[in-house]
């Protein structure tokens, strides 16, 4: 078990409805009312930001988007700036998604930049990576991984690490109702966690690692347990409030004794 607080994170995709989403924040915020030793946060699509800030922004929940440019304001229609989603007041992003990387054909140099641009604002940025199912079977899983975080890790400043967060979502499990088996999983985290710590010790050891792909509450306890995995990115559990609840505190249970009750507020 890792010292690291545990951080649960929902990516909600492209979905939800002003009266979806007011049910399931609402529910989140009765849910976890009573405190949480997690850090928990929400990704919801772009025009749900404002519903997420008023449901969230007196809670310990943070709440951010699915994505960012990575230009500075200027033209380019239909893009979100970095100074844009502070203004707004948001605190986290997601960057680098697979299904960006694939339906949108990011590379690793874009995701790389849209992140750094994040990182020299305030935003928290997770960072994602994973390998094709092809990729796996070729045992090519820990180079694919490595590349995408290195061209992240190439033009970042050590003191932004202390804002960043690395997923591991494998293609291949998400939404595809299996996690990807525990031991696969740690070796992967393992490989992840020692490219950080080659940039700095102290700060490599001390960013969170989140698996994501199937994280249902039935798995999650198992996963969260493994020595480097520091919570979950959650998709389709993370639009039903029991199942996110569950899982939510699947990590507090994970969570050391050492570790605080805590919440990063906006
Ligand atoms: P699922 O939890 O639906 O497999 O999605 C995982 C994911 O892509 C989260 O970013």
């Amino acid at each position: 078990m890792s010292h690291r607080p545990k951080l649960v994170v929902a990516n909600w995709k492209m979905h939800g409805s002003a009266t979806a989403n007011a049910a399931l924040l609402s529910a989140l915020t009765a849910g976890l009312a009573t405190g949480c030793r997690s850090e928990v946060a929400v990704c919801v699509p772009f025009p749900y930001l404002g519903q997420a800030r008023e449901f969230l922004s007196k809670s310990a929940i943070a709440w951010g988007a699915q994505d960012v440019s990575e230009h500075a304001p200027g033209a380019y229609t239909g893009d979100v700036s970095v100074e844009m989603l502070e203004d707004f007041g948001a605190s986290v992003v997601l960057v680098g998604h697979s299904e960006r990387r694939v339906f949108h054909a990011e590379s690793n140099e874009r995701a790389a930049a849209k992140a750094l641009r994040a990182l020299h604002g305030a935003l928290r940025v997770v960072f994602c990576v994973g390998e094709s199912l092809a990729e796996r079977q070729a045992g090519v899983t820990d180079r694919v991984v490595r590349g995408q975080l290195r061209a992240l890790l190439s033009g970042l400043m050590p003191q932004m690490m202390g804002q960043l967060v690395v997923a591991y979502e494998p293609v291949w499990a998400i939404g595809a109702g299996n996690a990807a088996k525990p031991e696969d999983v740690q070796e992967v985290h393992a490989v992840l966690r020692e490219q950080l710590q080659r940039v700095d010790a102290k700060m490599g050891s001390a960013c969170p690692l989140l698996y994501g792909g199937s994280v249902k509450k039935e798995t999650a306890a198992r996963l969260f347990e493994l020595p480097d995995v520091d919570g979950g990115l959650i998709g389709g559990a993370s639009l039903v409030a029991p199942e996110f609840l569950a899982i939510v505190a699947a990590a507090d249970a994970a969570c050391g004794d050492q570790v605080k009750a805590h919440g990063y507020s906006q």
